[in-house]
């Protein structure tokens, strides 16, 4: 008997790119994702939920993205939202009516048919238990992130395509609803939430979304095998990564970029480059272990000038000098093959710049990121201090068009981190950006 096979061996040449913060997030990845859509057929999130918070300024108007892509704002470009996500149902609904209101179309969005469902009882236990943890809070953004997650996980979580099924959701609810109503009642004392509320809320919502629901990974490995322009686009940042990150002060999904497979229901030869972005400093909002935070001045300076407030929920991020240590092993958790390094500007002016390149952990010096969070509290960074620039660099396109000292900067980021810079931002504007690299997919 011969065999006959139609299966190909060779790896396809697609033509995709992930972006991930390499921080806590916040690094203006919104920015870069913005700049880099311009390119893409597709645009794709894979994890997070409406906790994510992106934002763009297009001329004069400024959006500030939570569950939706930032491709959405390039007309025509496909935009989906992946099986890895956790999808709030009226903040979606919300955002896109805010986004079509100011003229935009989001005809092609499309939401994954498995991502699961943020619903009340999750912002009321992530909530209630932050207030259990008093002095060892996280910080989470109080959005039902981690009780969504923790539900999936669970297996005991509620998918787009039962919300869009009305009998489905009503059966699901009706079973899920006592038990979490219980929990609520006997170990916070809260009154529960009322079925009907859930359904008179819930239902429509569903009915609205529904035709937006589908097997999105089928559509991606279709855009992929043909050919199409993939931007795979992270949220938070791997330090944050539930795996990765300083656990417990992390988020509930993983930021890195093999989540962009997990969470979209694509094959690790699907992503050809993995590009990195990164604060020419640090930030972190929430609790949490930080090396190189400058809680003085400096910080203050970094907050004012970076205007360094979150876009999901206001607060005052903490700042503090760029951490090489970090950056290697973001690189290593990543793959990256290139650096987007945003805020360059916000360092103008500053007589000396510090770059952490080592710690000293428990007496020895150490190159790579500790796992145990007391080491992270108590090792103490290794700078290097290299010449500031007093040349205000805001929006400088070229790179000959920095000063020596910025470019030095540049070198010493690449050099201490092992990964090439492929894109400088130099302000907060579409425009405003040195690409060191051609096109990068
Ligand atoms: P959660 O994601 O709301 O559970 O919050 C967990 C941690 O992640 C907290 O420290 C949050 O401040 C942080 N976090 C969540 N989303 C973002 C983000 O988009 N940028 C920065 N930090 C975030």
């Amino acid at each position: 008997m011969e065999l006959s096979c139609c299966g190909k061996r060779q790896k396809p040449e697609v033509k995709s790119l992930a972006v991930t913060g390499a921080q806590w997030g916040d690094e203006g990845k919104g920015k870069i994702v913005d700049y880099l859509a311009s390119r893409a057929h597709v645009v794709a999130r894979f994890q997070g939920g409406n906790n994510a918070g992106h934002t763009v300024m297009i001329g004069s108007e400024t959006f500030k993205m939570h569950h939706l892509p930032v491709g959405l704002l390039y007309p025509g470009v496909v935009c989906i939202l992946g099986n890895g996500m956790v999808i709030n149902p009226p903040v979606l609904v919300e955002e896109l009516e805010g986004i079509q209101s100011r003229g935009w179309d989001t005809s092609e969005l499309y939401i994954s048919d498995r991502a699961h469902v943020i619903l009340p009882f999750h912002l009321v236990l992530d909530q209630m238990e932050e207030k259990y943890r008093a002095d060892k809070k996280i910080g989470t953004t109080g959005l039902g992130i981690g009780p969504a997650y923790a539900d999936k996980a669970c297996r005991r979580g509620l998918r787009m395509i039962d919300l869009v099924k009305p009998e489905r959701f009503k059966a699901w609810l009706e079973e899920a609803l006592p038990l979490q109503n219980n929990y609520l009642q006997q170990v916070y004392g809260h009154p529960g939430i009322s079925l009907s509320d859930i359904l008179n809320r819930f239902l429509p919502l569903g009915e609205q979304l529904s035709s937006r629901v589908t097997d999105t990974s089928l559509m991606l490995n279709g855009y992929l095998k043909e050919g199409y322009r993939v931007l795979f686009e992270g949220s938070q940042g791997g330090f944050l990564d539930l795996d990765h990150g300083t656990y417990p002060y992390v988020t509930s999904s993983s930021t890195t970029a093999g989540g962009a497979c997990s969470g979209l229901g694509i094959g690790p030869h699907m992503i050809r480059e993995i590009l990195g972005v990164i604060k020419a400093y640090t930030t972190r909002v929430g609790e949490g272990p930080f090396p190189t935070e400058e809680l003085g001045e400096t910080g203050e300076r970094m907050r004012h000038k970076g205007a360094e407030y979150g876009t999901t929920t206001g607060r005052p991020r903490r700042c503090g000098w760029f951490d090489a240590v970090m950056g290697r092993y973001s690189a290593r958790l990543n793959g990256y093959t290139g650096w987007a390094v945003t805020k360059l500007d916000v360092l103008s002016g500053l007589e000396k710049i510090k770059i952490a390149t080592a710690y000293y952990s428990n007496g020895n010096k150490t190159e790579h990121f500790p796992s145990l969070l007391e080491d992270i509290y108590r090792c103490e960074p290794i700078y290097e201090e290299l010449p500031g620039w007093e040349m205000d660099i805001q929006g400088v396109q070229s790179p000959d068009q920095l000063p020596i000292e910025a470019r030095q900067y540049l070198k010493a980021i690449e050099d201490l981190t092992g990964v090439a810079i492929d894109v400088v931002s130099t302000g907060p504007e579409r425009e405003q950006v040195i690409v060191m690299r051609g096109e990068l997919f």
